[in-house]
């Protein structure tokens, strides 16, 4: 086996949209033999083709992935968990009993989003110290989904969180306008800040296969989590097998 480059970027695989689609068609029946496609099996091909980690975000509204898909997917072999949950305390007690590898706390409400959508971490530093701790005694790694803000990523540091996510939706959104360089900037001071601080350094939302190489220049990155781009583009990579093997079945003889 050839030994990974120490600047590789961790890759950390977001597979709440392969549930989004199940519930499109299986709200309320996911738990039937025919829910299909299934966010653990997703999850399972993307740890076979090297992805490092495998990213759930249990909304309290189980919009898309539920419980038994984050159950199912923290028993596959050789899987890091990244719990995404909101800072609640039916969450923390959930993933105190599930204690995944690593849990990120982000915003579900709207008191608790900053102008970049990133969790107000600073406007809430003790129920933040609290939730990490709580977190932290039960082995989990905890990471804060921050918009690239210093007083955030200071409040961040504060809580005692070893890890932050740093929200690259605005980027993504400014991406191919004259505000993109901008926006990278915001994010680059926020990264050298963090890094400074003793913080480790991911980032996420929005990322495609079109801007990741431009986020790739930001400085300390230590994975990066996405989703949306890589199940869309699934879709589109599976389509001709998909297509075929129901031709196939079409077959009269
Ligand atoms: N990171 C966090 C904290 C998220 O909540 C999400 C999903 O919105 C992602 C990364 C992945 O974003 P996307 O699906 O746009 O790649």
């Amino acid at each position: 086996m050839t030994a990974r480059p120490q600047s590789d970027v961790l890759l950390g695989v977001n597979v709440d949209h392969a549930a989004t689609l199940r519930q499109a068609r299986y709200r309320g029946r996911h738990a039937s033999a025919h829910a299909e496609p299934s966010p653990a099996a997703f999850a399972r091909e993307s740890l076979a083709a090297g992805a490092d980690g495998i990213t759930v975000h249990l909304r309290e509204d189980r919009r898309h992935i539920q419980e038994e898909d984050v159950r199912e997917i923290a028993a596959l072999a050789g899987v890091r968990l990244n719990f995404e949950m909101a800072c609640a305390p039916a969450m923390v007690a959930f993933a105190r009993a599930l204690r995944p590898a690593a849990a990120c706390l982000v915003p579900e409400s709207r008191e608790e989003v900053t102008t970049e959508g990133g969790l107000d971490v600073a406007g809430q530093p003790a129920r933040i110290a609290d939730t990490v701790a709580a977190l932290a005694e039960a082995g989990v790694e905890v990471s804060l989904f921050i918009g690239p803000d210093a007083a955030q990523v200071e409040a961040a540091r504060a809580s005692g969180a070893p890890v932050i996510e740093l929200h690259t939706g605005a980027f993504a959104e400014a991406w191919g306008t004259p505000a993109a360089e901008a926006e990278l900037e915001r994010l680059r001071q926020a990264c050298a800040l963090a890094h400074g601080l003793g913080l480790v350094v991911n980032a996420g939302h929005g990322i495609n296969y079109g801007n990741v190489r431009a986020v790739m220049t930001l400085p300390h990155l230590h994975e990066l989590n996405i989703g949306h781009a890589i199940v869309s583009r699934s879709l589109l990579t599976g389509a001709r097998q998909a297509v075929g093997e129901m031709k196939a079945l079409l077959r009269r003889r």
